[in-house]
């Protein structure tokens, strides 16, 4: 077959279909009757000649051609998006797109700064997705987004992290827990506790865990939530304690509505990167979103600096861990 023959529409709905690994899902992306989506991927594995994709249950599995083509599709959306940015960048940063995608922690410090950009730059759209680093990791090898927000990738990724702000865990218990007014606690003492844990892929997990290991205990899990916004409110509630992002729990710390248990090693010292792929060539917008990023950062992470000073004040902060990334 000749791939001239493909049309950009074709690309664009095979392009959906591998990014969603559904055909239901990616019909209403494109906002397309599933029927017709599975009617022009029919007629497109036609036109190639080969069977692109194998469905066992309810997913979707690309063959080896459909990977193939999928690659293309990919490729050919991101240049199409590049010139877009390129004609836009002909009139100016004050035109185009960013694609955003940041950890469910930073999303209590970021997303205050949009308002801002917003109102300076109201010719440019941002889109933010929010998840765990596990989800980040797989977005940023597949290339789907302009900026990353997350601790460092793995040693070998090739690519760029520039330090953007600390992110201290800190351990939180509800208000009454018995360990709440000592000082200096030897974390064995946590060996009996149940704890609420975040879900596995979460990089906040994956550094309690390393810390638990580190110091010979093993953290009786409770109960598994996937968000750090129920994790509170079921600490709060009294089902057990929690390591989470002390950006997380600026106001429930300060309304008096979680305690921050003062264990010897915390908080664990933790940092968000913004991360690009090495070579990846910013489109102007996003080059001044990250900029802006910079610029008021400071006012965004100030909530977070305040307390913790304020409890340092007290002679209350234990020392800190430094903890692998
Ligand atoms: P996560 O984010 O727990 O949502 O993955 C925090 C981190 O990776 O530091």
């Amino acid at each position: 077959m000749n791939p001239r023959h493909l049309t950009l529409h074709q690309l664009r709905i095979f392009h959906a279909v591998a990014t969603h690994g559904s055909f239901a899902r990616a019909a209403e992306a494109l906002h397309l009757a599933p029927p017709t989506l599975s009617l022009q991927v029919k007629q497109l594995a036609e036109t190639v000649g080969q069977p692109l994709v194998e469905q066992i249950g309810r997913r979707i599995y690309l063959t080896a051609a459909g990977r193939m083509l999928a690659e293309a599709a990919t490729d050919v959306d991101e240049r199409l998006r590049r010139l877009g940015e390129d004609l836009a960048a002909l009139q100016g940063i004050e035109k185009g797109s960013v694609r955003l995608a940041i950890l469910t922690t930073v999303k209590y410090v970021v997303p205050k700064l949009l308002g801002g950009f917003a109102a300076a730059h109201p010719g440019i759209d941002v889109a933010m997705v929010v998840g765990n680093r596990d989800a980040l990791l797989q977005r940023l090898a597949a290339n789907q987004d302009d900026l990353y927000i997350l601790g460092q990738p793995p040693q070998d990724w090739d690519v760029q992290c520039e330090p953007f702000a600390d992110n201290p865990l800190v351990l939180v218990a509800p208000p009454h827990h018995p360990l709440a007014r000592e000082r200096h606690i030897d974390p064995r003492r946590l060996a009996d506790e149940p704890f609420i844990l975040r879900e596995p892929g979460s990089g906040t997990r994956a550094t309690m865990e390393r810390f638990f290991e580190a110091v010979g205990v093993t953290p009786r899990a409770r109960l598994e939530v996937g968000s750090n916004e129920a994790i509170k409110q079921t600490v709060a509630g009294g089902l057990g304690l929690a390591v989470l992002s002390a950006h997380t729990v600026v106001a429930e710390l300060a309304l008096g509505e979680l305690v921050q248990l003062d264990v010897q090693g915390f908080p664990l010292l933790r940092q968000w990167y913004v991360v690009t792929p090495r070579g990846k060539r910013l489109s102007p917008a996003a080059a001044a979103f990250k900029d802006w990023l910079y610029a008021h950062r400071e006012q965004a992470l100030a909530q977070v600096r305040q307390p913790a000073a304020a409890r340092r004040a007290r002679g209350r902060s234990a020392g800190p861990a430094s903890t692998a990334p």
